[in-house]
């Protein structure tokens, strides 16, 4: 399948994604207006999906009927979207676009940032808890503890102190590698859990997509970290040398850029080779990782 092909299966996937995130939208008030506008603005800007269509494919590969995984889909994304909200405010990374638009702070001020990030992450929940009772399912359960792990300390906000605390600092690639690990691939491998747990995986299948996840979120990373250094703010929808701005520790810390490329692939392969366990029900994840090692937004 050509990159052409599988961008026009992505878009479409990423319409699916937007019309189970508008399900789930709460209906604002006339006083809740500013807040519900600023919760869209961020939501519905333009962004690659890749969390909720993760979680979606893995739970295809063991079940056809995906009613059951759409609000953990619509929970996933609007943690991620809280979190890149927060990522962009002036006491984090400072930054002024995202998803080709001007920040949430910039239109909405710092304050209401804030809460619309706030709220997002208490959606995700509230959407989960609703899905949980109207499955009335244990599944359920386990799939929240694990995002909720994966968004916590113990995963994406840890991840992020650490990522804070090491701004013009000397530090060691272990102290990268965490970062790499607990902001990005974190999200990424709960998603796909998730997915394989709402879909009643066994525990040999949680193994390999976490270990897939892990592989894949950590060439996620690693490619974000080259393109905020030679990507194009058109296609990125984020303004590039953001990391060299803020003094961050990243990949390009420690390694040139082509070394940079090739542990993306090493990491991209590694995912494959975590996927082959699945057969030919991985054939869509195999493409979208392959898409994804070779993305210049
Ligand atoms: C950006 O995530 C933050 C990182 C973890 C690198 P994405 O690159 O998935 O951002 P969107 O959702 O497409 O905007
Ligand atoms: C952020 O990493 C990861 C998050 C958990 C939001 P970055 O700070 O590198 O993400 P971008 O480059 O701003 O999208
Ligand atoms: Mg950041
Ligand atoms: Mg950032
Ligand atoms: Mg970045």
């Amino acid at each position: 399948m050509s990159q052409q092909e599988i961008k026009t299966i992505l878009s479409k996937k990423i319409k699916e994604i937007d019309k189970i995130l508008e399900e789930y939208l709460e209906i604002p008030s006339s006083y809740e207006k500013v807040i519900h506008e600023a919760i869209s603005y961020s939501l519905f800007a333009e962004g690659k999906r890749i969390r909720p269509i993760l979680m979606i494919e893995a739970y295809r590969m063991l079940n056809s009927d995906i009613t059951g995984v759409k609000p953990f889909a619509a929970a996933i994304e609007m943690i991620h979207t809280y979190s890149l909200i927060h990522d962009d405010l002036p006491a984090m990374d400072n930054d002024d676009y995202r998803r080709g638009k001007l920040t949430n702070h910039k239109v909405y001020g710092e304050g209401i940032a804030i809460l619309a990030g706030d709220a997002l992450l208490n959606l995700a929940f509230e959407t989960m808890i609703q899905g949980a009772l109207e499955h009335n399912s244990i599944l359920a359960l386990q799939a929240m503890k694990v995002i909720g792990k994966a968004a916590g300390v113990k995963g994406m906000i840890g991840g992020q102190a650490i990522d804070l605390l090491s701004e013009k600092q000397e530090l060691t690639f272990d102290t990268l590698h965490y970062i790499h690990e607990h902001k990005t691939a974190s999200l990424i491998t709960g998603a796909l859990q998730a997915g394989i747990i709402l879909s009643g995986g066994n525990s040999e299948q949680i193994e390999r997509i976490k270990a897939f996840g892990y592989a894949l979120g950590m060439a996620f990373q690693i490619q974000d970290d080259i393109l905020d250094q030679i990507g194009s703010e058109e296609a990125l929808g984020k303004a590039i040398h953001s990391d060299q701005k803020n003094g961050k520790l990243t990949y390009l810390s420690f390694e040139s850029l082509e070394i940079a490329k090739e542990k993306v692939r090493y990491f991209s392969n590694q995912a494959l080779e975590s996927l082959a366990y699945f057969g030919d029900s991985a054939a869509f994840l195999i493409q979208l990782t392959n898409y994804l090692m070779n993305r210049s937004y």
